[in-house]
């Protein structure tokens, strides 16, 4: 079969849930491969409002089935409120939703040591969701990490927590809080956690190479974007996952021949939440009413996100690291009442630092070519040939820069605000 991958081509909140629900019509799996409750993805299904954090966001098609994969690090405490919370609004989630054995645990105590070390950093801290992404991957790759099968056995559980309760004893001395920070209280809620989560367990690869022989369409739903990778994005200030193409593979054990189509999300201009570099960023008034018009505060946190103009040197660079075959192009209708809309199409850059490398975006001068806006609204538009002229030169613009074809245009957060160019 050929399945489907969707990716975040900026820093994250591009509007993948929008899509990704709108792509589920046409596959048969949801599954997430990376990340954890630091994703917040939006659906808008006839006016009412869905936020996914770990559950993907093919859930609300009541027909489809979705996949947690070993990539992604599991919160049990969030992942049970969001089953209840979508069972409240009449979506069952049973015999349908689905978590990997090999996903790791994200413990009480990995929010602690977060807490402790974005304090211990200062001004340098990253900014994080404190979700306790960053410590449960870094307990991952130490081999110190607690993984959804280890609840079926006491006993490792148990050891692997005496453990880790003793390599942090200082963190959750200072930090801890509640009953956890009693190690048996945790103990016997994880046990009572494995009975919940028992019928939900499979064995991911084997469950997406069966999906795969059975000829069922897979659509990969990655979370966070391209600039927040580990290895890819604007490391420090970057989240602890491959967010890019590969950790797709990686988060779900597949082989790289499952992908044939990677579609790479952009909003029509720029955000981004936490600390980090961002050269086209507005930190002015126009920034201000970007932020308003686009309803740009978190879905996870609610922070305020940061705005500015859309930049396509660090859009090409996503479609290269992720060889995007499409783009599907967000909030458009955002742009709606500007007279002039800047793309930067290069950057300047001091001497001593040649070209553009992602480690020097913080030295970077973006240059900009300024577009003429098109002063009308496009809200909710579904023909690609009712858009005004100005906004198929923008697309236009976006597609030639990067070499790579919008086939999704997004005119509003409901499902039904969609252009698809076949
Ligand atoms: P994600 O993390 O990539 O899934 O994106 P988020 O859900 O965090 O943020 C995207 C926000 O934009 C959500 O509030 C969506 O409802 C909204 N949204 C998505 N597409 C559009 C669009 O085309 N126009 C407008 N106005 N809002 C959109
Ligand atoms: P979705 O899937 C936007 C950002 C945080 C911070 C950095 C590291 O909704 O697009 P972390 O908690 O992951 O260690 O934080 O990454 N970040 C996101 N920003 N959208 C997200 O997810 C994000 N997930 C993490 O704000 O700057
Ligand atoms: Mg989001």
């Amino acid at each position: 079969m050929k399945h489907t991958a969707v990716v975040g081509s900026q820093w994250g909140d591009e509007g993948k849930g929008k899509i990704v629900d709108l792509l589920s019509e046409k596959a048969d799996i949801v599954a997430r491969s990376q990340g954890g409750a630091n994703a917040g993805h939006t659906v808008i299904i006839n006016g009412e409002e869905f936020i996914l954090h770990l559950i993907p966001s093919g859930i609300l098609h009541p027909d489809k089935t979705c996949l947690i994969g070993n990539g992604v690090v599991t919160d049990l405490w969030r992942l049970f409120d969001e089953i209840e919370g979508l069972e409240k609004r009449s979506i069952s989630t049973q015999g349908r939703l689905f978590i990997s054995g090999l996903s790791h645990l994200v413990m009480p105590y990995h929010k602690w040591m977060e807490k402790h070390n974005e304090t211990m950093m200062g001004k340098n801290c990253v900014g994080t969701t404190l979700r306790g992404i960053g410590p449960t991957y870094t307990d991952k790759y130490s081999r110190f990490g607690i993984r959804a099968y280890d609840l079926f056995f006491p006993e490792v559980l148990k050891s692997r927590l005496e453990m880790n309760y003793k390599l942090k004893a200082a963190t959750i001395s200072e930090y801890g809080e509640g009953q956890f920070k009693d190690l048996y209280k945790l103990y016997d809620q994880l046990l009572a956690f494995g009975e919940k989560l028992k019928p939900m367990v499979v064995d991911g690869p084997i469950f997406m190479e069966k999906a795969n022989r059975d000829n069922k369409r897979i659509l990969f739903e990655g979370a966070q974007g391209t600039l927040l990778d580990i290895d890819y994005g604007t490391f420090p200030y970057v989240t602890s996952s491959n967010t890019t193409i590969a950790g797709a593979l990686t988060g779900l054990g597949v082989p790289p021949s499952y992908i044939h189509k990677t579609v790479g999300i952009v909003k029509a201009y720029q955000t981004r939440v936490g600390n980090g570099p961002f050269p086209t960023e507005l930190d002015n008034s126009q920034g201000e009413a970007l932020r308003e018009a686009g309803k740009e505060f978190g879905a996870s946190t609610g922070r305020p996100r940061r705005t500015g103009w859309l930049d396509l040197v660090l859009l090409k660079y996503s479609v290269r690291i992720n060889g995007m075959t499409d783009l599907a192009i967000t909030k458009l209708d955002v742009l709606d009442d500007l007279d002039e809309i800047k793309v930067c199409t290069r950057y300047e850059l001091p001497e001593d630092r040649g070209e553009f490398l992602i480690s020097n975006l913080d030295v970077v001068k973006p240059i900009y070519k300024t577009l003429k806006g098109w002063k009308k609204p496009i809200k909710g538009m579904t023909a690609y040939e009712e858009l005004p002229r100005e906004t198929r030169d923008y697309i236009k613009f976006i597609e030639d820069y990067v070499a790579c074809k919008a086939t999704i245009i997004s005119t509003g957060a409901g499902r039904e605000d969609t252009i698809v160019i076949p």
